[in-house]
C-alpha cells in the first residue's frame, strides 16, 4: 500500500440488497442456511454468510473499487445428496473473466475458500449451480470480505421486471452476458421459467430455432452482431410512464444498440422500439431490424386474429385462427401506404378464441408506415423442454446502410396485454394510450365537419362553395373543409385528376376571392375553415414537375409507371422535403385562420428508386417515410393546434406511426352507412371513437338516421352538399348533429363495450361507459331488412345500480321505452328494441339513478 493511502473499507454479504438476488425456489437467509438452521459444511458452523439454493446468481457493481475477495463456498449440511458449484467472474471492459470456478462440490466436503485479485473489475457476478436436479443444493457462501477504496460495491439488478398494473416482462440482464427473457404476462418473480432465450437473437447467438431479428453486414462481410448487457437507465417520465433503457454493445463490433421500453402503467401498454449506433468508421449494412421479440405465454393453445381490406373496406375483414406449430407471417410490402391488404395490427387470445369481455389476450400494432412483417413462431417442447411461442415484428428488411457514427431507429411496436378481459379490454387499453399521447392532441374537442368532396368533387366555383357554407351552417357544421380542386392555374388548373398536384396556389380563376375570402366566409357563417392538400406528389402537368421533373421518384432506368395520373416525390431529396414541407407551412402561415388540413396521399410507391441514393436503393422506402415524418413532425412543432387530418384514399396509410401527428383520419372512402359499420369496428380495435372521420354521406343504402347514427359512434361530419338532400334528410342531419354535440364529451373519453360482431350478426351494438360507469350511450345497428324485436344486452354497467334509459337521436318511429333498469338485468336480460323493416339503428342514453 502506498504510504499516502488510508487503509481500506470493507462490504460483506451483510451489505447484500437481497431483492436483487435471483433464485428460483426461495428468499436467500442471511446468517442462517436456506432451511432455517444454522450454518453449517461439513460440521463446521459458520455465524456469517448467506445461505442458498442454486440456481441463483447476483451481480455487484464495483465501480473500479474494489481490491481484493475473499470468502469461502460450500453445501450446507442440511442437503444431503446435494451437489453444485460456484463461479465468481468479473467484467473488464465489458468482457466476461473467470476469478474463481469451485467446480462440483458435494455434500459432506468441506468449504471450498476463494481469493481473487479486483483492480480494474467493472462488475462482480455470483453464480451458483445445481449439479444434481433431483436433490436440490443448499449452497452457502460464507465470510465473504471486499476491500475496496473509495467507492462501496453496490447490487445491481440480476433482473428487470418491467411492470404495468397487468402485466410484467422480465428481463434478466448480466453486464457482459446477452439479455434474456424470462417471461411475459402475468407471471410473478420468482415462479417465472427462465427461457434463457436471447431478447434479440442473432446470427452468433445460441437460438438456432428462431430467425434473426437483428442482423447487421459488417465491413468485413460478417453477418453477425452479438449483443452484450452493459447497463440500464431507468427514467420516469411521469408517475404513470416509466423509459427502460438498456444499454448493449458488441463486445467486437464497434456497434451499440439502446433497446427502449416505455411502460404505461394504468394502460398495461409497452412500447418499443431500438437505436441502432454503427460508430466504426465506415457504413454497415442492416438487414433484420425487428423492433421486438417477445417470448408470449406458450402453455395453451393461441387463436391469432388479424385484419385486411383494401380501398373502401380498410379492416373490415376480421381473420382469426389456431396458431398452428411453425411460423405464421403476416406482411405488407407496401412502402409507402402498408395498412392495404393487410393491416399492421394483431391479436392473440390464448385458450380459446377471442371473446369481447373475457379471457387472457395480447394485442400489438407496428407504429410503421413502411413495410412491415408480423410473426409467430411456435416450436412444441417435446418431452423435455416446454412449449415456445414468439412473437417479433417490424419494418422488412430491405437492406439499409447505416452511415459511419450514426444512429438508426427502428419503428416503434405498441402491445398491451390483459390477464383476463378480452379484447375489449386491450381495445380500451389502446384508446387510452391514443388519448395519452399515442394520437396527436389525443383529447382535444373534435369539430363537426363538412367535407366538399363528394358534394361537388372538383366541380365548383366561389358562389358554389359559399353557397355550401350557407347549408352546412344551417346543419351546425363547426369546420368547412375545402376539398381537391382549389389549385393550379393556366393550363395546369385541377379541374380533375390529371393536371395540378405540386402547384400549392389558389386556382383565381375558380375562387377570384381566394382563400382569404373563402376563410371569411366561413368565419360570417359561425365555421371555422380547412383545406385538402396532397403534397408528396406531383401530377406530370404542373409546373413543379415542369421544373423538376428529377422530383419524382423513378426507379433507374425503368419506365415511370403512374397511378391516378400522379408521380410520389421523392423525399430522400433534402430540398423535396424542404419543398413539401413549405408548401404546406407556407399556406398557414399565411392564413393563420385555417384550422384544419386534410393531408392525403393517393398513390402506392411504384417507382421505388433514387437518383440521390447510387447503391443504397434499398433505404428509399425507409427515408421517405422518416422525412414524412419529420415534416410532420416541424409542421406540429409550429402549428400546434391546427388539426391535420391523415387521408390516403381513405384509410390507406392509418398506423401509429403516422397518428402522432395526426388529430385523426379518413376511415374509409366508402361513406354507404351500413357498409361502413364492419369497417369502424376494425378500427374500434386500436383506436378510439374520436379519432374515426366518420361522415354521413349522400350515397349508398340506410335511412339518414343510420348514416348518422354509424357517424355519432366516431368523429360525426357530413360529406355531401346539403343543398342535394330532401328538407327531412337535411332536418335528421341536423338534428344528429345537435344530439351528438351533447354526447361528444361521453363519447370521445368513455369505455367503448363492443357488443356483437358484424362478422357474426346482423345486429351489432357499440356501448360508450364512462369510467366511473355513471353514464352510457348505447348504439345498436340492424344491417337486414326484416323487423325485429330484440332484447339487447349491454356490458361495462354498475351490476349493482339502476339506470335511466332514453332513446336519443329518434325518428318518429320510437324504437325503446324509458324506463329504470338494473345494471344487472342490462346485463343479463337487456332492454328491448324494435327494430323497423329496414337496415336501422337505435341510441339509448343511460344515466345512473342516483
Ligand atoms: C381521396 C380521398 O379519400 C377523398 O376523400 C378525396 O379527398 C379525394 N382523394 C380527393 O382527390
Amino acid at each position: 500500500m502506498n504510504r499516502h493511502e488510508t487503509s481500506p473499507d470493507f462490504w460483506t454479504l451483510a451489505n447484500l440488497n437481497p431483492n436483487f438476488l435471483r433464485q428460483c425456489f426461495a428468499a436467500p437467509k442471511f446468517n442462517a442456511a436456506i432451511s432455517g438452521k444454522p450454518l453449517q459444511v461439513n460440521s463446521v458452523t459458520y455465524a456469517e454468510g448467506l445461505g442458498m439454493q442454486a440456481p441463483a446468481y447476483f451481480f455487484l457493481n464495483l465501480h473500479k473499487s474494489a481490491r481484493q475477495i475473499t470468502g469461502k463456498v460450500g453445501i450446507d449440511d442440511a442437503s444431503p445428496h446435494g451437489s453444485g458449484s460456484f463461479r465468481l467472474s468479473g467484467f473488464k471492459n465489458g468482457h466476461p473473466v473467470v476469478l474463481f470456478d469451485s467446480q462440483v462440490i458435494y455434500y459432506g466436503e468441506a468449504a471450498k475458500a476463494f481469493s481473487a485479485d479486483l483492480t480494474d473489475i467493472e462488475f462482480l457476478s455470483f453464480d451458483f449451480h445445481d449439479n444434481n436436479s433431483s436433490s436440490p443444493a443448499h449452497v452457502d457462501l460464507l465470510e465473504v470480505k471486499i476491500s475496496y477504496k473509495n467507492q462501496a460495491p453496490e447490487t445491481v439488478p440480476a433482473n428487470v421486471q418491467l411492470a404495468t398494473k397487468h402485466a410484467n416482462w422480465f428481463i434478466g440482464a448480466r453486464p457482459g452476458k446477452p439479455l434474456t427473457q424470462l417471461g411475459f404476462g402475468q407471471l410473478s418473480f420468482p415462479g417465472a421459467d427462465d427461457v434463457a432465450l436471447v431478447t434479440y437473437p442473432h446470427r452468433a447467438s445460441a437460438n438456432f430455432a428462431v430467425d434473426e431479428t437483428l442482423r447487421i453486414i459488417q465491413p468485413d462481410g460478417s453477418h453477425s452482431v452479438a449483443l452484450t448487457f452493459k447497463d440500464l437507465d431507468i427514467v420516469f417520465d411521469s408517475a404513470n410512464i416509466c423509459r427502460y433503457i438498456f444499454h448493449l454493445a458488441d463486445p467486437v463490433y464497434p456497434i451499440t444498440v439502446d433497446w427502449v421500453v416505455k411502460t404505461y402503467i394504468n394502460e398495461d401498454m409497452f412500447v418499443t422500439h431500438l437505436e441502432i449506433t454503427n460508430s466504426s468508421a465506415q457504413p454497415v449494412t442492416l438487414l433484420n431490424r425487428d423492433s421486438a421479440f417477445i417470448a408470449l405465454p406458450a402453455n395453451s393453445p393461441a387463436w391469432v386474429s388479424s385484419f385486411s381490406g383494401g380501398w373502401g373496406d380498410e379492416l373490415a375483414n376480421l381473420h382469426e385462427e389456431l396458431l398452428p406449430h411453425g411460423i405464421l407471417r403476416h406482411q405488407n410490402r407496401g412502402a409507402v401506404r402498408n395498412p392495404w391488404p393487410d393491416w399492421p395490427g394483431t391479436i392473440v387470445s390464448f385458450n380459446h378464441p377471442a371473446k369481447e369481455n373475457e379471457g387472457e389476450a395480447f394485442a400489438a400494432a407496428l407504429a410503421w408506415t413502411g413495410s412491415w412483417q408480423h410473426k409467430f413462431t411456435r416450436l412444441s417442447g417435446g418431452r423435455l423442454m416446454p412449449e415456445k411461442l414468439y412473437f417479433s415484428a417490424g419494418a422488412l428488411e430491405e437492406p439499409i446502410q447505416v452511415a459511419a457514427n450514426s444512429t438508426y431507429a427502428t419503428p416503434e411496436l405498441l402491445f398491451t396485454y390483459t390477464p383476463d378481459g378480452g379484447k375489449g379490454q386491450l381495445s380500451r387499453n389502446f384508446h387510452h394510450y391514443a388519448w395519452l399521447g399515442g394520437i396527436y392532441n389525443g383529447q382535444s374537442e373534435r369539430r363537426v365537419v363538412l367535407n366538399s368532396w363528394e358534394g361537388v368533387y372538383m366541380k365548383f366555383d366561389e358562389a358554389k362553395i359559399i353557397s355550401m357554407m350557407d347549408g352546412a351552417a344551417d346543419l351546425g357544421v363547426e369546420m368547412y373543409v375545402l376539398d381537391d380542386g382549389w389549385f393550379g392555374n393556366g393550363k395546369f388548373q385541377r379541374n380533375d385528376d390529371f393536371a395540378g398536384l405540386g402547384d400549392w396556389q389558389i386556382n383565381s380563376a375558380k375562387l377570384p376571392g381566394g382563400l382569404a375570402g373563402l376563410i371569411a366566409a366561413a368565419e360570417k357563417r359561425g365555421m371555422e375553415f380547412g383545406l385538402w392538400v396532397e403534397p408528396e406528389m406531383v401530377n406530370p402537368n404542373s409546373k413543379l414537375f415542369e421544373q423538376h421533373p428529377d422530383w419524382a421518384m423513378q426507379t433507374p432506368n425503368r419506365t415511370r409507371l403512374q397511378a391516378r395520373n400522379q408521380y410520389l416525390l421523392d423525399l430522400s431529396n433534402p430540398a423535396v422535403e424542404e419543398f413539401v414541407y413549405k408548401s404546406v407551412a407556407d399556406i398557414l402561415s399565411e392564413y393563420p385562420k385555417i384550422h384544419y388540413i386534410k393531408w392525403d396521399f393517393n398513390c402506392s410507391a411504384y417507382n421505388l428508386g433514387s437518383a440521390q441514393l447510387g447503391n443504397n436503393q434499398g433505404a428509399l422506402s425507409d427515408l421517405q417515410n422518416q422525412a414524412y415524418y419529420r415534416i410532420m413532425a416541424r409542421l406540429r412543432h409550429n402549428f400546434p393546434l391546427v388539426t391535420f387530418q391523415l387521408c390516403s384514399s381513405g384509410g390507406g396509410r392509418v398506423e401509429f406511426g403516422s397518428m402522432k401527428y395526426h388529430e385523426e383520419f379518413w376511415a374509409s372512402d366508402e361513406t354507404n352507412g351500413i357498409l361502413r359499420i364492419p369497417i369502424q369496428w376494425g378500427y374500434s380495435h386500436f383506436f378510439p371513437a374520436n379519432a374515426i372521420a366518420s361522415h354521413i354521406g349522400r350515397y349508398g343504402e340506410g335511412d339518414f338516421k343510420l348514416r348518422a347514427d354509424v357517424a355519432m359512434t366516431a368523429r360525426l361530419g357530413v360529406e355531401l352538399s346539403p343543398d342535394a338532400v330532401t328538407e327531412e334528410n337535411r332536418a335528421t342531419i341536423r338534428q344528429a348533429i345537435k344530439v351528438y354535440k351533447e354526447l361528444r364529451p361521453l363519447l370521445h373519453s368513455a369505455d367503448l363495450y363492443r357488443g356483437r360482431s358484424p362478422h357474426e350478426s346482423p345486429l351489432t351494438e357499440l356501448t360508450f361507459v364512462t369510467p366511473d360507469k355513471s353514464a352510457a350511450v348505447l348504439f345498436a345497428f340492424k344491417r337486414n331488412s326484416a323487423a325485429k324485436r330484440e332484447n339487447i344486452v349491454l356490458s361495462g354497467l354498475d351490476s349493482n345500480r339502476r339506470y335511466l334509459i332514453t332513446e336519443v337521436n329518434p325518428d318518429n318511429e320510437p324504437r325503446l321505452m324509458s324506463g329504470t333498469y338494473s345494471g344487472k338485468e342490462l346485463m343479463s336480460i337487456g332492454i328491448p328494441i324494435s327494430f323497423p323493416a329496414r337496415p336501422s339503428s337505435a341510441v339509448a342514453k343511460l344515466t345512473m339513478i342516483k
